[in-house]
């Protein structure tokens, strides 16, 4: 039978939106043998690196190639492509990846793009929390309304299944609360003052592994783990809650000297998230908080995430993540791709 073609576009092609092309590369022949498809892309749009815009098809490994040698993408179209807006209206995608920087305040530009690719029937797949946070509702529906899919698993916990879970294995499961560590620049950081780096240096080995936002304050401050549980609240919990509804401490008080402190009393500072239900809404908070050895967040260190679901189904679920990357990310992309075209 020949395969399905599946044309693809990405808009973001950073740390993220290249982990997903080397991916695709990959599992090229598991995605024609076990899934009948074949994958093709039709458009790459970045910030500063040029769009490339083709429906006959763009060579991904050409595409690696040009922005590892930070060159313009527009090499590879035959001819100027025009604007991202452009891009998208003549690709002839059916399915779109967004991987563009987060935007805490009201998630664009993602949120346009998003809005554009499913008006334009194609599936949107983000790894951007911005418009999760800012645009839950509409684009779900926007989504219904095209026959088309919105998912969004890299957002939290980089490709680890947690909507997921919750969309397939938990049917008519009540989510009281969450608990956890959900940012790994500032756990990766606080492990690295742990064993004697300043605070300075702890974040530019984050920088170096390409773990942090594109503006690491983000971060540090506390926003990205604030996102992550608006995100989950308003997915997971049915109350929309915006990144500034979050109670928010970032580490910036805490110094090696404190954090090694800690350790000698058998204790560890842990940027920890909390999310519950409060008389009929949900309330969050993100601050530094000391954990002892008992607690399940004590041994999640380095870039090691982990949340914990409290549900009236099946009491206390803990998932851990292991040392993700833009590798992981790029699987929650991908995974969702299959479920998008699957449906
Ligand atoms: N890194 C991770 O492991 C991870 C994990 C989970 C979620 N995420 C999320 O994934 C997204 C991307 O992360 P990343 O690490 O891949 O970031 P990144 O390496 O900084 O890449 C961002 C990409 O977006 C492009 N871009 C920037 N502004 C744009 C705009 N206005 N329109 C179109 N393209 C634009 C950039 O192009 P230029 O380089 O040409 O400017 C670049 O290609 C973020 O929302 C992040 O929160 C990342």
């Amino acid at each position: 039978m020949e395969p399905q073609r599946v044309r693809v576009a990405f808009v973001g092609f950073g740390n993220v939106g290249q982990a997903l092309a080397r991916l695709f590369l990959r599992k090229s022949d598991e995605l024609r043998q076990q899934y009948n498809l074949q994958v093709e892309v039709s458009g790459i749009a970045t910030g500063r690196h040029g769009i490339a815009c083709d429906p006959n098809g763009i060579d991904l490994t050409d595409a690696l190639q040009v922005i590892q040698s930070d060159q313009a993408l527009d090499l590879l179209s035959k001819r100027n492509c025009g604007t991202i807006e452009d891009c998208l209206a003549t690709c002839q995608a059916d399915v779109l990846f967004e991987s563009i920087p987060v935007n805490y305040q009201d998630g664009q530009p993602a949120l346009d793009i998003l809005r554009q690719a499913l008006s334009l029937r194609m599936h949107a797949i983000t790894a951007n929390k911005g418009p999760v946070v800012h645009g839950y509702a509409e684009l779900s529906r926007l989504a219904r309304e095209n026959g088309r899919h919105f998912l969004f698993e890299s957002t939290v916990m980089d490709g680890t299944p947690i909507f997921s879970l919750f969309r397939h294995c938990l049917p008519a499961a009540d989510l009281r609360g969450i608990n956890g560590i959900l940012n790994s620049t500032t756990n990766y950081v606080l492990t690295r003052m742990e064993q004697g780096d300043s605070f300075e240096g702890a974040v530019k080995a984050a920088q170096q592994i390409g773990i942090t936002e594109t503006d690491p304050s983000g971060d540090i401050d506390g926003w990205d783990a604030a996102i992550k549980l608006a995100a989950l609240a308003t997915v997971l919990m049915d109350f929309p809650l915006k990144p500034h509804q979050v109670e928010r401490y970032g580490i910036r008080s805490l110094d090696e000297t404190k954090v090694q402190a800690a350790l000698k009393q058998g204790k560890r500072w842990k940027l920890v998230c909390r999310a519950w239900r409060e008389d009929s809404r949900v309330r969050a908070k993100v601050a530094p908080e000391m954990v002892t050895a008992d607690s399940p967040m004590y041994n999640v260190n380095g870039t090691s995430s982990i949340a914990q679901f409290d549900t009236d189904t099946l009491g206390l679920l803990t998932i851990i993540e292991q040392d993700p990357s833009p590798d992981t990310t790029a699987y929650g992309l991908f995974a969702d791709f299959i479920r998008a075209i699957q449906a």
